[in-house]
């Protein structure tokens, strides 16, 4: 029977001890509730109750309905309005207040260096030019002096793609070298350009992945030399790894140079320490082959220079000492956000 006065004087005092907006919002749900609040279920049961105590049941009921209701709605003008004092706690925003330099987001470390390259580049006067990662063979070996029968292919496991046009068999280009082609056909020399960008190879393992990121540089003139090749490979290095880094130019074969050179690395470093003292191949450069000048419109007795293809990668892991050239593709927010 709900005629009893102590659970309402119970429910006053939790109005009056209430201490914030919530817990007055619970009383009053459940006092006041619908389906199952404690004065709503006592008025639905007056309809049991006998007759001839039904009326001062009911009036008893009602004085402590207006008392309670009364009650809470003093106490609620006290303590504000739920939502309220849930804007002035939980859902505050301070727009004064400075964003947690732990939640913002900042370029990954490979578009990031790549940045850091077209600075270094800039300062000696080179453009910045990107294309295609889907290429025509015709771009990414032919042109390239690279013809299909070439041992040379077989150095780059390449993924082709299917082509509606039987006369042009497209493939993931597996290198940026191509952008030399398709700037020296549209620009006249003098050239200076680096090209950086996506290239894949069918390869993957702690210095391999099936994507990684090259730029390619190219500068034609009409005395251009291999001193003047070393000096640009030189400074690029020491600029974009460390002013004291350690590396060997080596001959090296690319059908699309004569002569070619690779340059290697050195592992430094605590975290490379099982690479430590080891080489790295981070370039492979040399002056533009004669065929590759004809077959992109320009003399090659008027026009000579170098090219260059650095793996981005590489340089970065030298760099930061990076063992693991896959750790840039994982995802894993612990290692991007060292960087
Ligand atoms: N494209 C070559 C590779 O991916 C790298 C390269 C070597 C680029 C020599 C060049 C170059 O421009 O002259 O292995």
């Amino acid at each position: 029977m709900p005629d009893s006065p102590t659970p309402w004087q119970s429910f006053s005092d939790r109005i009056h001890a209430a201490a914030t907006a919530d817990e007055i919002a619970l009383v009053e749900h459940e006092l006041f509730g619908r389906k199952a609040g404690a004065m709503t279920n006592a008025l639905k049961a007056l309809r049991d109750v006998s007759p001839d105590q039904r009326r001062t049941v009911a009036e008893d009921l009602n004085r402590w309905k207006g008392a309670l209701e009364t009650q809470l709605e003093t106490r609620k003008k006290e303590l504000g309005s739920p939502s309220e004092e849930k804007m002035k706690t939980a859902d505050a925003l301070d727009t004064s207040l400075p964003i947690p330099s732990r939640e913002r987001g900042h370029l990954h470390l490979i578009p990031e260096f790549i940045r850091t390259v077209e600075e270094v580049f800039g300062r000696m006067g080179f453009d910045v030019a990107t294309g295609p990662e889907i290429e025509t063979e015709e771009m990414n070996f032919n042109k390239l002096n690279i013809p299909p029968d070439h041992p040379a292919r077989d150095l780059q496991d390449t993924f082709w793609i299917k082509s509606e046009n039987p006369e042009e068999r497209l493939l993931l280009r597996t290198q940026t070298s191509p952008m030399q082609i398709r700037y020296m056909q549209s620009h006249t020399p003098p050239l200076r350009v680096i090209a950086p960008g996506k290239t894949y190879r069918k390869d993957s393992d702690a210095t391999h992945s099936p994507m990684f990121h090259q730029f390619e540089g190219l500068m034609i003139g009409k005395d251009i030399t291999l001193a003047n090749m070393k000096a640009v490979m030189s400074t690029a290095i020491r600029e974009l790894t460390f002013p004291d880094a350690e590396f060997r130019f080596r001959t090296g074969f690319f059908p699309f140079v004569e002569p070619g050179l690779e340059v290697d690395m050195r592992w430094r470093g605590d975290e490379g320490k099982s690479r430590e003292g080891k080489w790295l191949e981070v370039v492979g450069c040399g002056m533009v082959h004669p065929n590759v000048l004809k077959n992109c419109g320009i003399d090659p007795k008027k026009w000579q220079g170098f090219a260059f293809g650095f793996g981005v990668e590489r340089l970065i892991m030298i760099k930061h000492q990076i063992p693991d050239l896959r750790a840039f593709f994982s995802g894993d927010l612990r290692f991007l956000r060292q960087f």
